[in-house]
């Protein structure tokens, strides 16, 4: 039986994903190379500084370590003014609802994010009161598809891997549920997210009958 439930937050809970991208290609560009929707799909659920990586790759470019912190931290800069201008409208439909009705049920609620930004998010949405733990960038050294960050949440929230259940829209973050033994629903599209136990497009009409598994 399902007791937890851990919500990756980029394009789970907000749709940042987009900001992440729009920083991303804003760099890519400013280097002087394309960057594209495909692309980014790459990066979801991954960290800022393997995101880099990744980034750099697609561009064929290599820089020294010092070069590589300082575009990361201006890739941050970009990103850290999309988000400071958001607020409770950006939740994504149907989140609200379905973290209420879980809170109703007595079932436990953590976010699980490698984001280091993850907490200033959920604070300018006004969501912070329905979360019992939060594990975010800031308390983990692995990055997903590592599941580290989920079976904090499991131990922050006083429950086994096999008692939580993990909603993620990267395939990262779904390799990263599975290796933590835990049940995972995909949000997003099942030509991407096909390895979860199921998939649905959003929270919208979304009931706690999904934990039944
Ligand atoms: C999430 C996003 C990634 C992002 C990572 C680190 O997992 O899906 O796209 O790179 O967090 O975010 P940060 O806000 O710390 O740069
Ligand atoms: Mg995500």
């Amino acid at each position: 039986m399902i007791k937890g439930c851990i919500f990756d937050l980029d394009g789970v809970i907000v749709d940042t994903a987009k900001y992440h991208y729009l920083a991303w290609k804003r760099l890519a560009n400013e280097l002087g190379f394309e960057f594209t929707e495909e692309d980014n799909e790459r990066l979801k659920g991954v960290s800022r500084m393997k995101s880099l990586e990744i980034l750099l790759e697609i561009g064929n470019k290599q820089f020294d370590e010092e070069t590589k912190i300082k575009l990361a931290e201006k890739k941050n800069g970009w990103y850290v003014e999309y988000i400071s201008k958001m607020d409770e409208s950006e939740i994504l439909d149907g989140v609200k609802d379905f973290l209420t009705e879980l809170r109703e049920k007595g079932i436990k609620i953590s976010l699980g994010s490698v984001s280091k930004n993850a907490m200033t998010i959920l604070k300018n949405i006004n969501l912070l009161p329905y979360f019992d733990a939060v594990i975010d960038g800031t308390k983990v050294t692995n990055a997903k598809p590592d599941p580290e960050v989920f079976l904090k949440a499991a131990q922050e929230l006083g429950l086994k891997p096999e008692e939580c259940c993990v909603f993620e829209d990267a395939v990262a973050g779904i390799e990263a549920a599975r290796r933590a033994n835990m049940k995972v629903i995909g949000v997003g599209s099942p030509e991407i997210l096909g390895d979860a136990d199921k998939v649905i497009s959003g929270f919208k009409g979304v009931t706690s009958d999904i934990l039944n598994f």
